[in-house]
């Protein structure tokens, strides 16, 4: 009897409805700053809130009262140390995407950190190396699609800063609380993806080719560009018919610090009136390049110059391949004129608009010459019906990390085997491409490929994903894991 019920005990602990182990990480050790090192100290509640856009009131979650939250900023060098306070219903944490920094502050769950739980607070402490700009979103499930994100800059100490002004414009596409919510979305997106068995691979993505048709890719670069019908876009958090009005002088120089938080949809992107030099991506340098208007990937960041004419301009953000939803814009305003509405069309958006990863890199962006000590595939693949994306052929989770070794270089091949665009995102690194362009955030068109060279220089474990929230939290990750 004692023996059989041993059994019984034991075979119920090990038995189906038993979680698999999960990795507990503990409380973060604490980081001491070296000598000389400034500390910035910052405190972020995240909290639900109730947002007014246009007129539209609605419940939502955010850093704070405000959607983009509280601006982080730091000098390159200085020791950050923020403080969440999850006043959520849920378990959250925070990644500082594109940052360089310590793998323990990376903000992944089961990962770099344990979630953390409703009425906890987390201190992330890191130096952030690299001038830029960046921002932070949670790391937990499709959060990035409520009001959960902020701007963060990494000022360069040695930059001589030859504008007047600097305007930090931060996109989003929006749909929590005007009757639905972001889990809700995902749930109905993955739907009946369940039933559906089979290997993921590159010819079964071709399913999604009744979304994207080929016919449009001459003219459209990105194919299917997103799967979500969101009714408002966004500029600092205001709709196109209550917008944000920058003002300044005619005549100055102002730099603009462009942020991607949309988690659907690309966004083509221009001043009206106006021509943009981008002279950086992702926080990196790039040879100063004159554009009309330029494509944003979600994660992506562009700066820009812009010498400012007299009048008001509409600063436009139009959905890519998007029919509904209108567009986001923020005004500038240097003198007198009546603003333009909400529906305004900028003719810069119909020319040339520049695809961010033809971008020449500037010559301090550069790594050094090196052939690669390891080269590591990564395909993307998937599709829109049934609603299933995954990496290497499997969904994250399923798929096997890739690695590396501390002091390679790595060159990552990756291949977009489906028919939707995605971009294709790396922490606590950056890539190169082929042509030497650092980034951390690259839009992938349908089947397009690149080599993308990075140093492993930050040893720890990393993730790889598609930067679309709802690709990514449906399996389109991977882990990229340091090995001795
Ligand atoms: Cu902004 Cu893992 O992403
Ligand atoms: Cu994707």
């Amino acid at each position: 009897m004692a023996a059989a019920a041993t059994l019984t005990a034991c075979t119920g602990t090990r038995g189906a409805t038993s979680a698999p182990p999960t990795p507990t990480f503990g409380a973060p050790s604490p980081v001491t700053p070296s000598a000389g090192q400034k500390v910035v100290e910052k405190a972020l509640t995240a909290k639900p809130a109730t947002l007014d856009l246009g007129g539209r009131s609605v419940a939502t979650w955010a850093y704070g009262d405000t959607a983009p939250g509280p601006l982080v900023r730091a000098t390159a060098g200085d020791l950050l140390r923020v403080t969440l306070d999850n006043q959520l219903p849920a378990e959250t944490t925070i990644h500082w995407h594109g940052i360089r920094l310590h793998n323990a502050a990376d903000g992944v769950p089961g990962q770099t950190q344990d979630a953390i739980r409703p009425g906890a607070k987390y201190a992330y402490e890191f130096t952030a190396p690299d001038p830029g700009t960046y921002f932070f979103h949670p790391h937990v499930g499709v959060q990035l699609d409520r009001g959960l994100y902020a701007p963060m800059v990494i000022d360069d100490p040695t930059e001589p800063g030859a504008y007047d002004a600097e305007w930090i414009l931060v996109l989003d596409d929006w749909i929590d609380g005007t009757g639905t919510t972001p889990d809700e979305v995902l749930k109905s997106l993955v739907g009946d993806a369940g039933q559906s068995t089979g290997p993921m691979n590159g010819m079964d993505g071709m399913g999604g080719m009744d979304h994207g048709s080929m016919g449009n890719m001459g003219a459209a670069p990105w194919g299917d560009a997103g799967d979500v019908t969101y009714p408002l876009f966004l500029i600092n958090g205001r709709p196109p018919t209550d917008p944000e009005v920058l003002t300044a002088k005619p005549g100055q120089r102002v730099r603009l610090r462009i942020i991607s938080a949309a988690s659907d949809t690309i966004f083509t992107v221009a001043l009206g009136g106006h021509r943009l030099t981008v002279t950086q991506t992702d926080g990196w340098p790039v040879q100063p390049a004159e554009v009309d208007a330029l494509y944003i990937g979600m994660g992506e960041r562009y700066d820009a110059i812009v010498t400012l004419k007299d009048g008001v301009f509409p600063f436009v953000a139009r959905p890519f391949g998007k029919t509904s939803g209108g567009q986001a814009m923020a005004l500038v305003r240097t003198g007198s004129g009546t603003p333009p509405g909400a529906d305004t069309s900028p003719k810069e958006l119909s020319r040339q608009v520049l695809i961010g990863s033809e971008l020449k890199p500037a010559a301090s962006a550069k790594l050094s010459a090196r052939e690669p000590d390891a080269v590591a595939q990564l395909t993307l693949d998937g599709s829109m019906k049934p609603y299933r994306w995954g990496m290497n052929g499997a969904k994250f989770g399923e798929n096997e990390p890739l690695t590396v070794k501390a002091g390679q270089r790595l060159r990552i091949d990756a291949r977009n085997l489906t028919m939707m665009t995605h971009p294709l995102h790396l922490h606590g690194h950056t890539f190169a491409l082929p042509s030497g362009l650092r980034k951390d955030t690259v839009l992938m068109a349908p089947m397009q490929s690149f080599a993308l060279d990075l140093d492993a220089d930050n040893a720890g474990d990393w993730m790889v994903h598609c930067h679309n929230i709802y690709h990514a939290e449906a399996g389109m990750m991977i882990a990229l894991n340091y090995t001795a």
